[in-house]
């Protein structure tokens, strides 16, 4: 299998190296099998169109060729970083400033993993970890309602419904990785704060009663705080609870 292009682009840590794809059954299996190498720390595979693209809970993720980014990252990353909360939280703040640098859109985060554009989902995450870490990402950037609505996802949406603008998908991947990069070295500066805030804006739930759906069932509360490390809750009785983020499956406003 031998990538279209090779791009080197100007960044720190991610993406120095950019394999650039027609056509993969997944982006996020390329980007797995090199990880048996940690030089490949930060590689980043690009495709055009995927056979067998995943997403969450083992879904499919299918959309048209050169509608969309599909992006795999390998990273190996430090211990404190390696958690799938703080992980997806990086990639969707990301996504959602390349949004808004883009488009002047303003992205929402869905708990955990979505990208909404007013309410419809426009992107993705999808972090597996084995030998290294890959850190895929879907961003719907041609399709048309007539496409979602062929493919039955009225719930989805992509850059060009908004904005009526069709784009090259890969200067928005260009875009994406840049943004990814600085996040990601200022994480690993030791700078949590920064992007954490941008996380529970994005999430835009703080100081609203929500549903924490969880294994052992849902917790209901206003919340009053959130980081990577804990949720806070308040039930009406007044009292507090705190729940791990990794417990939690969904979280909805009430
Ligand atoms: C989700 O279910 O929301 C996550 C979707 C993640 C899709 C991306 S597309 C690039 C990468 N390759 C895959 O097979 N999946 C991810």
């Amino acid at each position: 299998m031998t990538p279209r292009e090779i791009w080197t682009l100007d960044t720190r840590r991610l993406g120095r190296r950019v394999l650039v794809f027609d056509r993969l059954d997944s982006t996020s299996n390329v980007a797995a099998g090199l990880a048996e190498s940690p030089d490949n720390d930060g590689v980043a595979v690009l495709a055009d169109e995927q056979t067998s693209g995943r997403g969450q809970h083992g879904r499919t993720w299918t959309c048209p060729a050169g509608s969309s980014v599909l992006l795999s990252v390998l990273l190996f990353p430090p211990p404190e970083l390696r958690r799938p909360a703080v992980l997806t939280a990086w990639a969707a703040v990301s996504v959602c400033e390349t949004i808004a640098e883009l488009t002047g859109l303003e992205a929402r985060i869905k708990w955990p993993n979505d990208v909404l554009i007013r309410g419809r989902k426009a992107g993705g995450i999808l972090i597996e970890q084995r030998a290294g870490t890959v850190v895929g990402i879907g961003l719907n950037v041609n399709q048309g309602a007539e496409d979602f609505a062929a493919a039955g996802l009225t719930e989805a949406a992509s850059l060009a419904v908004f904005t009526g603008q069709r784009r090259d998908c890969g200067t928005v991947a260009r875009q994406l990785l840049h943004q990814l990069d600085q996040q990601y070295d200022a994480l690993c500066a030791g700078d949590r704060a920064t992007l954490e805030a941008h996380w529970k804006g994005r999430l835009g739930l703080l100081g609203q009663e929500v549903v924490a759906e969880c294994a052992d069932g849902a917790h209901r509360g206003r919340l009053r705080d959130l980081t990577w490390d804990s949720l806070e809750l308040v039930r009406t009785d007044g009292g507090s609870e705190w729940l791990r983020p990794e417990m939690v499956t969904h979280l909805l406003p009430a």
